[in-house]
This record gives structure tokens, sequence and C-alpha cells, in this order.
């Protein structure tokens, strides 16, 4: 099958092109997937996309028009794909539902002990020369209270890490997992209680019209004061405004993002001969007490092994008109 794939970067080509060993003819392309570059998939049946593509419903019409029936995602989530519009138009898609929960929960946890032991700041002063500890003072992680929201793939792992730790582990899911509870001994309790209650706070949701903004304001006012907030999901799970207004007063006490709301067009890409004109991100890079990545929770090289095994997987299935049990449906 002939797949023009969209947002491709160097660190999963290698993988890709390995795995898929010459069977496709594979079409890669840097730009992202919009109504200006559907052309470029002229002759193929199938792309594939990454986060940072949307496939709104204007570019699925196109993708249509050009004769674009599959579209296999480089990814779990799927907040970037009209499901619906796919749908109307017969297009199917398929995406990577899991590939490694691990490499996501223990970025996760890197952001808490990076945060909670300063590490970026002792290694910035260490390379000035300045061996001193004065300001540097963290917390155990060992008896404190962690809530996990959303006990998922990824959730249920960063629990499972947690209570390594020693920590008491809170969670909010809509579907209880009674084995984490029998694993973990996790608490599952109502949102507003875990939030109360907890001095670390991880989100571990999709974003839907459900969970949107699920951090904002009112949810930030039932937070203990000083709480350690975590999130790798999706960056439209919080209200990054009100965020930053907890910060400001020092309700919120730390702030790990993987994910930011806005990552659109910023995230992924090298901006540094740029002026930032993103305000409210330019404000959060402003805090000591916050630490930004660039949506890398899941770059590990298992991870991008198993994205890639999966992606070409969906690709043969889609060929061979089989069910990969990875579609996605209305
Ligand atoms: P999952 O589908 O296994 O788990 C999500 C959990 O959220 C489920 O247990 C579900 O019942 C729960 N949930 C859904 N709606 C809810 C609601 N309204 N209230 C409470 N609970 C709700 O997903 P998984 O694999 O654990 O991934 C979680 C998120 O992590 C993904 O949706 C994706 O956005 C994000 N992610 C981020 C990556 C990164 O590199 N930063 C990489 C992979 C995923």
């Amino acid at each position: 099958m002939k797949v023009a794939f969209y947002s491709v970067h160097k660190f999963e080509r290698e993988q890709l092109l390995l795995i898929n060993n010459n069977k496709h003819d594979f079409l890669m392309l840097e730009v992202a997937l919009s109504d200006a570059t559907v052309g470029l998939a002229l002759g193929c049946t199938c792309i594939c996309i990454f986060v940072s593509d949307k496939a709104s419903a204007v570019v699925l019409k196109e993708c249509f028009s050009i004769g674009i029936r599959f579209i296999v995602l480089r990814s779990a989530g799927f907040n970037h794909v009209d499901v619906v519009a796919a749908h109307n138009l017969q297009i199917k898609l398929a995406r990577v539902p899991e590939y490694s929960p691990y490499s996501v929960a223990e970025h996760s946890v890197t952001l808490m002990l990076a945060l909670n032991r300063q590490l970026v700041h002792a290694h910035n002063r260490i390379n000035e020369l300045n061996f001193s500890l004065d300001g540097l003072t963290g917390f155990d992680m060992h008896g404190k209270t962690a809530g996990i929201i959303g006990t998922g793939k990824i959730g249920r792992q960063v629990a499972r890490i947690l209570r390594g730790f020693g920590c008491h582990i809170l969670a909010f899911d809509v579907k209880e997992d009674e084995s984490l509870v029998t694993e973990t001994n996790v608490t599952y309790t109502d949102l507003r209680s875990l939030m109360s209650r907890s001095d670390i706070i991880s989100l571990h949701l999709p974003l839907n019209a459900e969970t949107k903004h699920i951090v904002s304001r009112e949810s930030i006012s039932w937070m203990k004061k000083g709480v350690m907030l975590i999130n790798t999901s999706r960056g439209g799970l919080i209200n990054t405004t009100d965020t930053v207004g907890a910060l400001k007063s020092g309700h919120i006490g730390y702030f790990g993002i993987d994910v930011y709301e806005e990552e659109d067009g910023l995230f992924f890409q090298d901006h540094s001969q740029d002026i930032l004109q993103d305000d409210v991100i330019a404000r959060l890079m402003t805090f000591r007490n916050v630490l930004i990545t660039s949506h890398q929770a899941f770059l590990t090289d298992t991870a991008l092994h198993n994205i890639a095994n999966t992606t070409i997987h969906n690709i043969d299935c889609f060929e061979q008109g089989i069910t990969s049990g990875n579609e996605l449906t209305v």
C-alpha cells in the first residue's frame, strides 16, 4: 500500500523503515497534515499521522477527495481526529492503543521527582560552581498521599510505582479497577475528595467534553495549598490561565507538564530562533516550581519500536481487509 506519513520526526523514522522492510511504499513527509498539505498524499490510499496532525472534518473531506481511504494514527490519543467525520466519509481509522504505558508513567514520576528534589536548579547551580544546598529542600515521597485521576493503562502503572515509594494512593475513575485495589491498596474516591486530600495529583485521562478543564479555578480551590500537579495526558485537561493564577498565589506548589493546551505549532519543533508569541507559556516558564517537557513522555526506544510495529500491522490489516483490533469507531 502507498502511505504518506505526516510530521515524521528523526527519532521515529529508523524504526518505521526497519520494520516496514520495503513492504509498503512510504512517502515520508516532515510537514504536518493540513488543508494546504493534503495534496502531497495524492496517489496514496492511506496516510499515517502523529498527535500534532489535525484531522478536522475539512481536512478529512479533502483526504477523501484525493483517494485516502485509511488513516493510521501513530498515537494512542485520538482527540486530534474528527472520528465522526471520518466515519461519515467511510474513511477507516486505526490507532496504537497501547505501546508502553511504562514510558508515560515513568516520565510522570520523573517530573514529580525532578520538581520535588529541584534537579534542574541543582544541576544549573553546579554548572556555575555553586555547591550550596540552600533553597533545594525537597520532601519524602514516602507517606505522602498521591491522587491518580484515571486508572487506565498509564494511571495504574503510576499507582504501582508510587506504591513502591510508600505513598498512600487515592484514585478517581468512571470505571473502578478492583484488581488495582487488591494489588496496590488504592482507595477509590470522588474527584473532590481526591483533590482535597492529595499532596500530589497526577492526570491520566483522555481529553473529551467531560474531562476538558477538569483542573480549573473551582477544582484548584479544593486542592491542598502547596499541592504538586502533574499532567502527561492532554493539555486541555487543565485551564492553564487558572493554574498560572494559583501558581502566583502559591496555592499550587509544583507544576509538571508534558502537554499544554496550546502546544500545537510549539511543541515538537525548534523555535530557538523565533520570538515566543504565547504569553501564557512564557509566564509559566518564569516560575521556578514549574517543569515543562515537550510531549516526550512516550519517547523511549521500547515505545518507538512498539508504535512502529503496530502501525505497520494496522497498515497490513487495512491492505488485507482484515481487522487489526485497533480500529477507531464512533
Ligand atoms: P486508558 O484509556 O487506558 O485510560 C484512561 C482512563 O480514564 C480509563 O480508565 C477511563 O475509564 C478513564 N476516564 C475516561 N473518562 C473519564 C472521566 N470523564 N472521568 C474519570 N475517568 C475517566 O488510557 P491510557 O493509555 O492510560 O492514556 C491516558 C492518556 O495519556 C491518553 O488519553 C493520552 O491522552 C495520554 N498519553 C500521553 C502521552 C504522552 O506522550 N504525553 C502518550 C500516550 C498517552
